[in-house]
């Protein structure tokens, strides 16, 4: 029979892995002790975010931004509701969670940037941080410029004309994009980013996610309670929340869900590296990887519980698309009491949550700047904003009618679609899935089960499992994005084979970066490459 000791140890896990999730709302700031392991770069000579609960906010605050909030109810609009809600469920725990713990090793074994972090493991795969720096880059030249937009309608709410305008809100919404104003928000947004950046990691950014990540679950909370008296209410719980399976396996619905996934959980742009570079030794990285995207999840179903019985209640189309926060929320709020205050609420609960989210990628370029190229931090800063501002200009005078393009043949072309799409569907998914061959094929499995364990410190009961999916499950998810569903199939099938006939795969494995291991895979690569092709 167990004894109560026993007990107490095995429930622990469990216990740890919830009890941060849940304290963020009831202490903020926690700090932890520190103890010393041999590192790549020492904790001392680097800044490091304050404990556990700091680790949790700013790496929440990363994932969480327009992506859960702006473009997670317009997918699950267009993609059949709560049909769309279980698909990214699936994903966020097959493809998220596992990336992240691998990003999440591979920035705190080494203390490092994100191309600095690939480099010092291995010369070969320091591209995989290159890789992250440049969607870093692209997502800039697009990410502030949606970021303006919820600045604009805070502004816009309280001192007009959101509400004091007789023209209809997609007017509106139509004669913004095309004025000046557009640009300045975009710049203002940059601002803000760069004073908190440049403040440090410490006061900076750690310090920005404490206040402003509780403040966003606040003011979620309160909208989400708000609209449950909305009238007719019901019938939009009853959209987002009553599953039709038929729309839950259309192969559209998967290709958006695992986008849907990696976009909103930060994962394949070195982000989750650069972060837990700063994350102190006796962190739990399963614990954070499993908080970080369980509050990516509530924020996005509450985001849900918000749009959705709002637009019911407006008698208004959940298959609005991407407009359906600028153009069809005004038009909810615009038939309540108070219009513009509950406006303000949501478009400053939008503004602070891309600017955790600004701030993160921002960072990416900025740690490189200054570790890779040796700039001081106030330098690496300047540069990454300077970079920054140059990208949104060019994206804003391609997308919006400006023609300067025409000499190069690039008036049908928008500079926001080619950074959209550049990013969310080739630089992202490539360095998650490199992420994860990496840590699971490439590594020896000392180095994931090291820093998921803190090296003994905790049980690493996960590990098993972890690099399991890591191994099999996410390529396959990964390469389904990419390729047709038969090539899935097969990869699998075939490393399973290979798994068999090789009876012990750690055997193999003679140092660190573990050749025969990756041999094999690229072999299974190109086999599967082959089978496409056909
Ligand atoms: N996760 C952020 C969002 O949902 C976007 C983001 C992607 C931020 C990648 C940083 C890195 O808005």
């Amino acid at each position: 029979m167990m004894n109560i000791a026993d007990r107490g140890t095995k429930l622990r896990p469990a216990r740890e892995t919830l009890r941060p999730t849940f304290a963020i709302f009831v202490t903020v700031g926690l700090r932890t002790g520190n103890f010393t392991l041999p590192t790549y770069m020492s904790e001392e000579s680097r800044a490091s975010f304050g404990g556990k609960i700091s680790a949790i906010l700013v790496a929440a605050g990363s994932a969480i931004g327009l992506g859960s909030i702006w473009r997670f109810p317009y997918m699950a609009g267009e993609h059949g509701g709560a049909a769309f809600l279980l698909v990214y469920l699936l994903c966020v725990f097959v493809v998220g969670i596992p990336v992240m713990l691998a990003e999440f090793a591979v920035g705190r074994k080494t203390h490092l940037n994100a191309v600095g972090a690939f480099r010092s493991l291995s010369k070969r795969w320091k591209w995989v941080g290159y890789n992250g720096a440049l969607a870093a880059l692209f997502i800039s030249g697009y990410y502030y410029i949606v970021a303006g937009w919820s600045l604009e309608y805070l502004v816009s709410s309280l001192f007009g004309p959101l509400y004091t305008s007789t023209e209809s809100f997609t007017a509106q919404f139509d004669a913004f994009q095309a004025s000046p104003r557009q640009a300045i928000y975009t710049v203002i947004f940059i601002l803000l980013t760069h004073m908190i950046i440049i403040r440090g990691v410490e006061k900076g950014i750690e310090k920005a996610a404490k206040v402003m990540m509780p403040a966003l679950f606040i003011i979620l909370i309160v909208m989400a309670i708000r609209v449950a008296f909305m009238p007719d209410a019901a019938e939009g719980y009853w959209f987002f929340l009553k599953p039709d399976f038929s729309e839950a396996f259309a192969p559209q619905t998967i290709f958006t869900a695992i986008g849907q996934a990696f976009f909103s959980l930060s994962v394949g742009m070195g982000c989750m590296v650069t972060y837990a570079s700063y994350f102190k030794r006796d962190n739990n990285l399963t614990t954070t990887a499993f908080s970080v995207s369980l509050l990516t999840l509530l924020v996005a179903v509450l985001a849900g519980l918000v749009i959705f019985p709002a637009v019911f209640s407006a008698g208004l189309e959940p298959t609005e698309g991407a407009s359906l926060i600028f153009v069809t929320l005004p038009e909810i709020f615009k038939g309540m009491p108070f219009a513009a205050l509950w406006s303000a609420v949501f478009f400053i609960l939008l503004t602070l949550a891309s600017l955790t989210s600004t701030i993160s990628f921002h960072e990416v370029l900025t740690a490189y700047f200054a570790e890779e190229h040796k700039l001081s931090r106030k330098n690496a800063t300047r540069l990454t904003s300077a970079l920054s501002v140059a990208l949104c200009a060019l994206t804003l005078a391609f997308t919006f009618d400006i023609n300067i393009g025409s000499w190069l043949h690039l008036e049908d072309i928008s500079f926001f679609e080619i950074f959209d799409y550049t990013t969310a569907n080739i630089l992202m998914p490539l360095g998650g899935l490199f992420t994860c061959i990496f840590a699971a094929w490439y590594m020896k499995p000392t180095f994931l089960r090291g820093e998921m364990t803190n090296y003994g410190e905790l049980r690493g009961r996960a590990f098993p499992l972890l690099r399991f999916t890591l191994r099999y499950i996410t390529p396959a998810a990964y390469l389904h994005l990419r390729m047709q569903p038969r090539a899935a199939l097969t990869l699998s099938a075939l490393t399973l084979l290979l798994r068999s006939a090789r009876n012990d795969s750690t055997k193999t494995e003679p140092h660190e970066g573990g050749r025969p291991e990756r041999e094999t895979f690229t072999a299974t690569i190109k086999t599967c490459a082959s089978t496409t092709a056909d």
